[in-house]
């Protein structure tokens, strides 16, 4: 059975297909953007943007990508779709993505073409970007080691490449596997769920996007929805997906709590809150819970020389609302 019909709606509100009508600016994305945006835009070197899984990192890069105008940019995403890819397989693809017509197979021919590049860019005014998604899975000290070779490519005022990386808590462990190259990270932003504000937003922003003319959901279903989804994009689009499901199945006007209890019920996120629920109470008594790792907490490694004040971001944010 298809709800369209039943709530009259042009399009599926809460597909995870990556649809950029449906990007939502929320304040968490917004914020994060400003910063990263800041960071390329001075060339900084390294970003890092960490977020929980389906906290809508991917959605990010794509979204900054799309905002990098080639005009002025040279910019390419690059997707980390496997743990054990090698430094050359790397390099390679970072040198296509930015242009060069037939990367070498030797290392040094082909860092020396890499860098012919990225001189010949900058000498066009542009500025090379690579975003890198899933970078919690560059996981040897040799690719670590790559990047921040490549960050040492630079010109007398500025570095000639930027990154940015995209990834889960754990890619903290991933950086200090070369401490120089975690300690020329210039900014580094924590993307935040939604709060019920935003969540609430989400789902309107959503709704309106599809077509429709109104709230499918009540406001305690919206509550609920932000209890057992924990402000995860990914999580709400499931909940409010299958509660309008349910809905049209009972042929209910709109979703109210109860149908989104049953929902988080049947795809077993209740369940998964008393655990958590539980593993809170735990570490509240003092008591170690096995398995636990520190990610999802951020500690700055070392000392941060290259660090952006928050003066210079205003300064740049005062630029930005000029334009
Ligand atoms: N700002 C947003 N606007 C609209 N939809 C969003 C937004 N952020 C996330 N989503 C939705 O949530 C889903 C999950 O987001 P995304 O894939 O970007 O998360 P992720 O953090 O990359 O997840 P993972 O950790 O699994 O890689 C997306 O398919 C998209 O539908
Ligand atoms: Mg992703």
């Amino acid at each position: 059975m298809n709800y369209l019909e039943h709530f009259q709606l042009d399009h599926e509100p809460f597909s995870s297909a990556p649809v950029t009508r449906f990007y939502y600016n929320s304040v968490q994305h917004s914020q994060a953007m400003v910063r990263l945006m800041f960071a390329v835009d001075n060339m900084r070197g390294l970003a890092v943007c960490v977020g929980d899984i389906g906290a809508g990192k991917t959605t990010l890069a794509r979204r900054m990508l799309d905002n990098l105008p080639e005009s002025h940019y040279e910019a390419a995403l690059l997707v980390i779709i496997h743990a054990g890819i090698t430094a050359s397989w790397l390099l390679r693809r970072i040198a296509l993505q930015l242009g060069v017509e037939s990367p070498a197979e030797e290392k040094l021919s082909l860092l020396s073409q890499l860098y012919q590049r990225l001189v010949h860019l900058y000498e066009s005014g542009k500025k090379a970007v690579v975003l890198i998604d899933e970078a919690q899975m560059l996981q040897s000290r040799e690719l670590m080691e790559e990047f921040r070779g490549l960050l040492n490519l630079e010109v007398p005022e500025r570095k000639l490449l930027s990154f940015v990386f995209f990834g889960l808590p754990e890619l903290e462990e991933s950086l200090m596997l070369d401490p120089p190259l975690a300690q020329r990270v210039a900014l580094k932003y924590r993307l935040e769920p939604f709060n019920l504000e935003s969540t609430e937003a989400y789902i309107k922003h959503r709704l309106r996007m599809a077509g429709s003319r109104k709230m499918l959901f009540t406001g305690q279903a919206v509550e609920s929805v932000h209890r057992y989804g924990h402000g995860t994009p990914r999580l709400i689009n499931t909940l409010c997906d299958n509660g309008l499901f349910e809905a049209a199945l009972a042929r209910r006007a709109v979703v109210d709590r109860s149908l989104v209890d049953q929902v988080a019920k049947i795809i077993g996120l209740d369940r998964q809150m008393e655990m958590s629920a539980a593993v809170r109470a735990r570490r509240e008594a003092g008591v170690l819970v096995p398995g636990e790792s520190s990610a999802g907490q951020i500690s700055l490694p070392g000392p941060q020389r290259k660090s952006v004040t928050m003066k210079e971001i205003d300064s740049f944010l005062d630029r930005l609302g000029k334009v």
